[in-house]
């Protein structure tokens, strides 16, 4: 059988993207569809997750789908030593689809490889956030019009944000223009500095995060410094309130600015940034819930044909 699963956004072509794209329009336009009458979906979340999970078992259950699956795995038998290969061949003999949040990187690329049913990546360690992504990608595609030659500005932690990772591949088709903003020891990592080298993405770094940048971008992605996945504490403590964006640091901006954040926020974004115009966070999570209806239905093999037959 084909490998529907989605692993890395790295796999999806230009077409696939702005095809899933125009999915999650029509999912916009109607969230409730009996697409998925029938279907199980798994929600095998191995950390912790509030718009993720909760995104996806929505667009389940709004598609017709049945969910099952778990949130704390204290509670299941990996507590007791079971492997994460066993747990996946055990949830793939009931469920049509597997939704697998985990610690580990390349745990979703090692469980679409012994699972029977697709996977989708809900975020493996630092690696990568597909689904996320196509979220991005959707919010930035509706408040700019348009992906291509757009300036981006990347800021906190550049090094552990599996977000930031996923973007930048996706990015690689749209001729994008990408502001590092980070601390030295949360920087963009290698590996990403050298694909942008080999897809030809522009990139610059700074450690300053200056008015003179935020007001050449177009978007603003603010991200959280990850805490779980430091293993110096003292680390995190030195770096945690790096940067902070208010309400002031916005007067200078581009009319078209909006500031992402894949949330949750600490407090890297002000409370009074909620409400300036440039603000789109809250509706980025939203975005979230067609995004993912999109991604389920096309990993279970659902067109955008089906799903304009279904507008009829
Ligand atoms: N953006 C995101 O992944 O949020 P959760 O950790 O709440 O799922």
């Amino acid at each position: 059988m084909e490998n529907r699963s989605l692993v890395t956004i790295a796999d999806h072509s230009k077409e696939k993207i702005l095809y899933l794209l125009e999915m999650a329009k029509q999912f916009e336009l109607k969230p409730n569809r009996r697409l998925l009458d029938g279907r199980i979906v798994a929600t095998l979340f191995f950390e912790p997750s509030t718009r993720t999970r909760l995104s996806f078992e929505t667009a389940a259950n709004r598609l017709g789908a049945r969910v099952i699956g778990f949130s704390d795995p204290k509670a299941t038998s990996s507590s007791k030593g079971e492997t994460l290969k066993d747990t996946i061949k055990m949830v793939s003999n009931y469920a049509d689809i597997i939704v697998m949040r985990h610690y580990l990187e390349g745990a979703a690329r090692y469980a679409s490889e012994v699972s029977d049913a697709p996977i989708v990546n809900a975020g493996d360690g630092a690696n990568q956030h597909p689904s996320q992504t196509m979220l991005d990608l959707y919010s930035i595609y509706k408040t700019q019009g348009t992906l291509e030659n757009l300036n981006i500005c990347l800021v906190g932690d550049l090094k552990y944000g599996r977000t930031v990772h996923s973007l930048l591949m996706a990015m690689r088709h749209f001729n994008p223009t990408f502001f590092f903003i980070a601390p030295e020891e949360l920087k963009m990592p290698e590996e990403y500095k050298l694909y942008c080298k080999k897809h030809g993405i522009k990139y610059f770094e700074s450690t300053e995060f200056s008015e003179e940048l935020i007001n050449k971008a177009d978007i603003l992605y603010m991200t959280r410094v990850q805490r779980e996945r430091f293993t110096d504490l003292m680390e995190y403590e030195r770096v945690k309130n790096v940067y902070i964006l208010r309400a002031k640091m916005l007067e200078n901006t581009k009319p078209n600015l909006r500031i992402l954040h894949p949330l949750p926020r600490v407090n890297e974004i002000a409370y009074d940034v909620d409400d300036t115009p440039q603000a789109y966070y809250f509706q980025q999570a939203k975005n979230g819930l067609y995004a993912r209806e999109a991604i389920l239905c096309d990993v279970l093999g659902i067109t955008l044909q089906d799903i304009i037959e279904d507008n009829e």
